[in-house]
């Protein structure tokens, strides 16, 4: 529904007249859909002006650094909830009750493991290969698993694989580690909680007990559940836009982990660590920051910017909170810490980037807690995508729901215009 009209004048052209439509908070949306029957496009690289969908999950304020999840914000729901209570709101659109709850905890559960031919494909992959073509190609192929709940136009079918994606990420992810590693896959524990769980798998072997700590749990459930959702970031987007085809979920969110790879996107807080490990010394940090502030040297201070944030990531004040619990816990002393904090002190301070709203991002602090949970780098990623499994999953349900027309953009075409073939002889 029109709240309002905007009127574009466009020279040699009659005004157009175009609704405006409201949202409850954020920025008003002119709906441009109609210039196309008018022999117009806009065009918005990067899409930083364009609103691709209408969504009720997830609001951010960039401006003033807020992320609410269904009107909830961030840090409450870090500080109080677990990672599948959020996945509930995120899915349902209300937190649950403890009888919801419950239900929900125990569906999970109930579906954690995966079929045991999924482990052939785990073999399948070089003893080197990277945990995210792994998870990526893996979880496109339970398409082929599930041929039972393929219909996404029937809602129960869309719960299904919705509980099923939740319930085995941790499984698969922790197979891709112990095959990097040559351990054999442990199947996972349901009397553990989700993250607890999966450190289970990750860390435990056939020969000996392992007890999951419960600080790294809480520490794991927080870190999922502050990657949880983040609106229509380029992952997000993708699992729309691939969903928008009517392709089945499996391969809408192997589209999502693909796109999440990406060092701009998931890849940063692999990028993050790797970056402090190079600077190696609080006394390297200024002329790393000279570096990141050349025009001529491509060198960026990874886990520092963001699209949409221009101040500090919510998730980031959170992240570095519980990045000081955990290392105060564990007793550890990592100087990679040091050198994040003289970083981030400098960074702050400094005019370019105080100039460009440049703030810690969530990847930041998120590496050094993962490193002291024992997550070995290359995972880092593939923690991210499982966290934001269940924001892909909202997405992907919303849009389907909702809407039932396939995205495509158009393009502004600057290449030649129509030509006549030449044969090769006369070329
Ligand atoms: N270090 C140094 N300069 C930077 C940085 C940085 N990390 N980020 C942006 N800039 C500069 C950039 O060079 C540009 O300068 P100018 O206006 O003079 O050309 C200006 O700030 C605006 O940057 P942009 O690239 O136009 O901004 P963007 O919105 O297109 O990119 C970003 C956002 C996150 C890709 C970028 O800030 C970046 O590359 N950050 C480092 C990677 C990173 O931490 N990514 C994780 C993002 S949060 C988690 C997620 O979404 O997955």
């Amino acid at each position: 529904m029109s709240n309002g009209k905007a009127t574009l004048a466009i020279e040699g052209k009659e005004p157009l007249e175009l609704d405006v439509y409201q949202g409850t908070i954020g920025p008003d949306c002119v709906d441009v859909s109609s210039l196309a029957g008018q022999g117009v496009f806009t065009i918005d690289e990067g899409f930083a002006s364009t609103a691709s969908c209408e969504s009720k999950i997830t609001y951010i304020d960039g401006g003033a650094g807020t992320l609410l999840h269904r009107g909830y914000p961030i840090d409450e729901l870090a500080n109080n909830a677990d990672y599948l209570e959020v996945c509930y709101l995120l899915l349902n659109g209300e937190l649950p009750t403890k009888e919801e709850k419950k239900e929900f905890d125990d569906i999970v559960r109930k579906h954690t493991m995966v079929s045991e031919n999924v482990a052939n494909f785990f073999n399948g992959f070089r003893y080197d290969a990277h945990p995210m073509a792994m998870l990526c190609a893996v979880v496109a192929a339970l398409s082929s698993f599930y041929h039972d709940s393929l219909d996404i136009s029937d809602p129960e079918h869309r719960e299904i694989t919705t509980m099923r994606l939740i319930s085995k990420m941790p499984t698969m992810a922790a197979m891709a580690y112990k095959h990097s590693i040559g351990q054999p896959s442990l199947y996972p524990r349901n009397d553990l909680d989700y993250s607890a769980n999966f450190l289970y798998m990750m860390f435990g072997t056939p020969c000996e007990d392992y007890e999951v700590s419960p600080v790294l749990a809480r520490a794991m459930d927080k870190i999922f559940i502050l990657h949880a959702d983040h609106e229509q970031n380029a992952s997000t987007s993708t699992v729309r836009l691939a969903g928008s085809t009517g392709a089945n979920p499996f391969a809408c969110i192997a589209s999502g982990i693909a796109a999440l790879w990406g060092p701009s996107h998931g890849g940063a807080n692999e990028a993050v660590v790797k970056m402090l490990e190079e600077i190696g010394d609080e006394s390297n940090v200024d002329s790393a920051v000279l570096r990141a502030k050349d025009k001529d040297d491509p060198f960026r201070l990874m886990g520092f910017g963001h699209r949409v944030y221009k101040n500090f990531d919510p998730r980031a004040k959170v992240m570095k909170e519980t990045c000081d619990e955990v290392l105060s816990e564990l007793g550890i002393d990592d100087p990679l810490l040091k050198i994040a904090k003289r970083l981030e002190q400098i960074a702050l301070e400094d005019e370019y980037f105080v100039e460009k709203k440049l703030y810690p991002n969530v990847d930041f602090y998120s590496g050094i807690i993962l490193r002291a949970i024992g997550i070995p780098l290359n995972m880092f990623t593939v923690i991210f995508a499982l966290g934001r499994t269940s924001g892909w999953l909202a997405h992907w349900n919303e849009m389907v729901s909702t809407n039932s027309r396939i995205g495509r953009p158009r393009q502004l075409y600057t290449g030649s215009p129509q030509r006549s073939y030449e044969s090769i002889d006369k070329r």
